[in-house]
């Protein structure tokens, strides 16, 4: 079994995600955003890599049906209905609709996916679902890898502080270190350095400064609401849709 965190899906082989039970965790904001969205009744998320390719995308597509939802450098895209804030995802603009989404490393993360068994994605607000799944996988012995989006090929910590809940939740408190990567090791030290508060490694976070001076604190507090949206956003066939949950899946 094995058990590994990539920082950053820059430079991700094909080899080491072949086959694999992958969770991918973009905090800040990716993630959250996508699992508020398809909690409030999107009917799925495509992922796309560049601004170019949402537009031609949505032309292909009834309009009416789709939202065009994206950022850069944090802002919603020109010409785009949404931007990357969980908090445009209410139930009134998204229920119903399908999301083409591109961000500046949510996307890139799923993206690099190709080729994995299964695909989920996981945040703060869906920690238990996720990490009951991720506990599944390892119980059927499936080797796990979790990709941070982290911030342009580097290291955000926001996403390793993630990475290191899930798989604390994965491990069933079990401190193992046969089998997992030095950066599942130092995620797990994380968590344990930060416990069970978001705000803090959140806030702490380049990702999380930037957000704040760019007028996005609201964002932060729901990231930092645990288990606030307990569903399992799952990668599929170019489109993310709800995964099903048993009710025991989401208590633990
Ligand atoms: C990303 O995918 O780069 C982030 O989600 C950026 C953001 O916070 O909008």
């Amino acid at each position: 079994m094995r058990v590994d965190v990539a920082f950053t899906p820059a430079g991700l082989a094909g080899a080491e995600v072949a086959g694999r039970t992958v969770f991918v965790v973009d905090v800040l904001r990716a993630s959250t955003t996508i699992a508020v969205a398809l909690a409030n009744g999107s009917r799925g998320i495509i992922p796309v890599s560049s601004i170019d390719e949402a537009m031609k995308l949505v032309q292909t597509l009834e309009r009416r049906e789709v939202l065009l939802a994206g950022e850069r450098n944090a802002t919603r895209i020109s010409g785009f209905d949404l931007g990357n804030s969980p908090l445009e995802m209410t139930e009134s603009t998204v229920r119903g609709k399908t999301l083409i989404m591109t961000t500046t490393n949510g996307t890139r993360a799923l993206l690099a996916t190709t080729g994995a068994a299964t695909v989920y994605l996981a945040a703060g607000v869906n920690l238990s679902v996720a990490g009951a799944r991720a506990r599944e996988a390892l119980e059927q012995h499936r080797d796990l890898l979790v990709i941070c989006a982290g911030r342009e090929g580097s290291f955000g910590l926001d996403d390793a502080y993630a990475a290191g809940r899930l798989l604390a939740l994965a491990l069933g408190g079990r401190r193992l270190r046969k089998g997992l990567n030095d950066a599942a090791l130092v995620s797990l030290d994380l968590a344990r350095r930060y416990g069970v508060g978001w705000l803090r490694p959140l806030m702490a976070s380049c990702a999380g400064r930037d957000l704040v001076s760019l007028g996005f604190r609201d964002d932060i507090a729901l990231a930092a609401d645990e288990d606030s949206c307990p569903v399992l956003p799952q990668f599929a066939d170019r489109r993310i849709t709800l995964a099903p949950v048993t009710v025991t899946a989401a208590a633990q």
